[in-house]
């Protein structure tokens, strides 16, 4: 299987770039795939996560741009299937040099005008890679469909996919997190889980990984 890139990009700090890329990571080791989860942030957010883990898989390692090509290469090199690219929030050298080497553009947003004022910046970087991209909606209040209609009019607007899998605000992401584990890990059969699971099947059909020829392993 060629190795495919996923990288999670938007301007706006907090709206779950690297609880996306972490669950994502995760769902696909899970999976049986070989998966690395590559942290751009200096903040180093995945890196720290993925030190908190007492299983192996994900691989999280830290690349600057610099070395990103590099690291890109090794992973090849291993038979590396999926790679998610974390990036830093705001202006950043960072996120469109993760563009420029992916095939999928990943768009966290919560349904905030904060965090709608920085979508077209990363819309259009994607635009101009010329790849695929979709804004999924995180942090979304359960039980409420009116947040959700207002980010699919903003992202209609902008001509922005939007994932089909809508991410709401559970408490589980954030335990998760501080465990080192992800909310599929911690709780399963919750609702967090499902919507995780939900968007893990959506992006493997959108990059035509063939989820029926994994083998699922128990990973934990
Ligand atoms: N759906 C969710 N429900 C509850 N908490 C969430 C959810 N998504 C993210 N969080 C929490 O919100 C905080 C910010 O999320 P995260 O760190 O993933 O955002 P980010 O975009 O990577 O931030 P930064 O721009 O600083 O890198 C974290 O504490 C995370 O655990
Ligand atoms: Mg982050």
């Amino acid at each position: 299987m060629d190795m495919k890139i996923i990288a999670v990009a938007v301007a706006k700090g907090g709206v779950g770039k690297s609880m996306v890329t972490r669950s994502l990571a995760t769902a696909a080791a899970l999976a049986g795939m070989n998966v690395l989860a590559i942290d751009m942030d200096t903040q180093q957010t995945t890196t720290q996560w993925g030190r908190r883990r007492t299983n192996p898989l994900p691989l999280v390692r830290f690349s600057t741009e610099n070395d990103l090509s590099d690291e890109l290469g090794r992973a090849r090199a291993a038979g590396c299937e999926l790679v998610l690219i974390d990036t830093p929030p705001a202006r950043s050298s960072e996120a469109p040099a993760a563009v420029e080497v992916a095939d999928y553009v990943l768009i966290p947003c919560s349904a905030d005008i904060e965090a709608f004022e920085q979508l077209p910046r990363t819309a259009r970087l994607a635009r101009t890679s010329g790849i695929p991209a979709a804004a999924i909606l995180n942090l979304a209040t359960p039980n409420s469909r009116s947040e959700e209609e207002a980010a699919r009019g903003v992202f209609e607007a902008l001509e922005l996919r939007m994932a089909p899998s809508v991410l709401h605000r559970y408490k589980v992401h954030r335990d998760a997190a501080r465990m080192g584990l992800s909310a599929q890990e911690i709780e399963p059969d919750s609702k967090a889980a499902a919507e995780i699971a939900a968007l893990w099947v959506w992006i493997c059909a959108e990059l035509h990984i063939s989820t029926s020829a994994l083998v699922h392993k128990e990973v934990v």
